[in-house]
């Protein structure tokens, strides 16, 4: 006597995930692909796969530039586990989404097992010097070391060397360069302030993040997505952060402002021209990059294009609000749920990350 088989459970998340996207699509045989599901397990299909990178980053509620999220390009890379390969398609995604300066929001979603290890394809090395002081961005110090012990010999010495890009398959861990021609970049310089250009700056154009999962239905894809910047991200964070380049200083001292007394407000004259900068140089080299007040608008059409479609939206004020006079922005004014949905994109801690023990080098 044979055991009758056990009937197989449909996984619940994936149930939900395809309920969603047979209702928002309008699409027949919700039924016949449970039943699927649930003798074989749920593998995504291509059309699902792009629907639910969409709706993740609908679902994104720290991101304020949500409103063209229709329109994000999925790039199924779920066949290709051969770490050059990746490589070489996530050098195709850099070139594809710069697109000539006009940025094209992209994602590329990779296959179980595949995941870069950097938190963005383009990061600049961090080295520490014996004065204590950092070269490049120090926010990069773990990944820089965490490179090199995978054999990185490290770059020029220069505040902007950009860092290999370490993919990760199965049990493989290889380093890539980045073509230079792939990384475009915008020296920053101000119309007005000849100083502030004659501090070196640049960033790149592209912020490319690859340290978050897709999690579609329950099932985790690691993946690399885009969007273009909006310049407070650069000009009032990456560059004025003190724990970043710290720049402020310096821009003050090129417009040449009192620094001695807080009540000039240098810190603040500095930052605005500093914001300044950053989109005149933007808007000079031909890359796009969009202003905090352009993008909150943008995102109050998106929460009105939302309720017509019947559907709430979800963010975090404290992300949703620009770090430069956030008071000025629609945002400001406006409360939010910030609960999560799904799919979205979760973070994935990074090998460095791992919890703190004693003797730990990287802590
Ligand atoms: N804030 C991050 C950075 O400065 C980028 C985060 C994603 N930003 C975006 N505009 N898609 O690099």
């Amino acid at each position: 006597m044979t055991a009758a088989p056990t009937p197989a459970t449909l996984d619940q998340d994936a149930a939900a995930f395809l309920t969603q996207f047979h209702a928002e699509r309008r699409r027949p045989g919700l039924d016949a692909r449970l039943e699927a599901v649930r003798a074989q397990g749920f593998t995504p299909t291509a059309e699902e796969l792009a629907f639910a990178a969409r709706v993740a980053w609908r679902n994104s509620t720290r991101c304020v530039g949500r409103l063209p999220w229709a329109a994000l390009d999925v790039h199924d890379l779920r066949g290709v586990t051969d770490p050059a390969e990746v490589a070489a398609h996530l050098i195709e995604h850099l070139h594809g989404a710069f697109a000539g300066g006009a940025i094209r929001p992209r994602i590329s979603v990779f296959a179980p097992g595949v995941r870069v290890l950097n938190p963005q394809l383009i990061r600049y090395a961090a080295y520490p010097n014996a004065d204590g002081t950092v070269t490049g961005d120090p926010v990069n110090l773990r990944l820089t070391a965490f490179l090199r012990s995978l054999g990185w010999a490290g770059g020029a010495g220069t505040p902007f060397d950009v860092l290999p890009i370490a993919i990760q398959s199965g049990r493989r861990t290889e380093l890539f360069e980045l073509p230079a021609d792939a990384v475009h970049e915008v020296p920053i310089t101000h119309p007005d302030y000849p100083g502030i250009g004659a501090l070196g700056v640049k960033w790149h154009a592209l912020p490319v993040i690859s340290d978050m999962d897709l999690n579609v239905g329950g099932v985790r894809l690691a993946c690399a997505f885009n969007g273009w910047y909006v310049q407070t991200e650069i000009a009032a964070r990456n560059l004025a952060d003190a724990d970043r380049y710290d720049l402020l200083p310096r821009v003050a001292a090129a417009l040449g402002l009192d620094t001695r007394r807080e009540r000039t407000l240098w810190r603040d004259r500095a930052l605005v021209e500093l914001n300044v900068a950053v989109l005149e140089s933007f808007a000079a080299a031909g890359v796009k990059v969009v202003d905090h007040h352009t993008v909150t608008r943008q995102f109050t059409r998106f929460e009105a294009r939302e309720a017509r479609a019947g559907r709430g939206v979800r963010g975090r004020w404290s992300w949703l609000i620009p770090p430069v006079s956030p008071a000025t922005t629609p945002v400001w004014h406006r409360a939010y749920d910030d609960r999560e949905d799904t799919p979205n994109f979760e973070r994935v801690p990074a090998p460095w990350d791992a919890p703190v023990r004693v003797g730990c080098p990287f802590h």
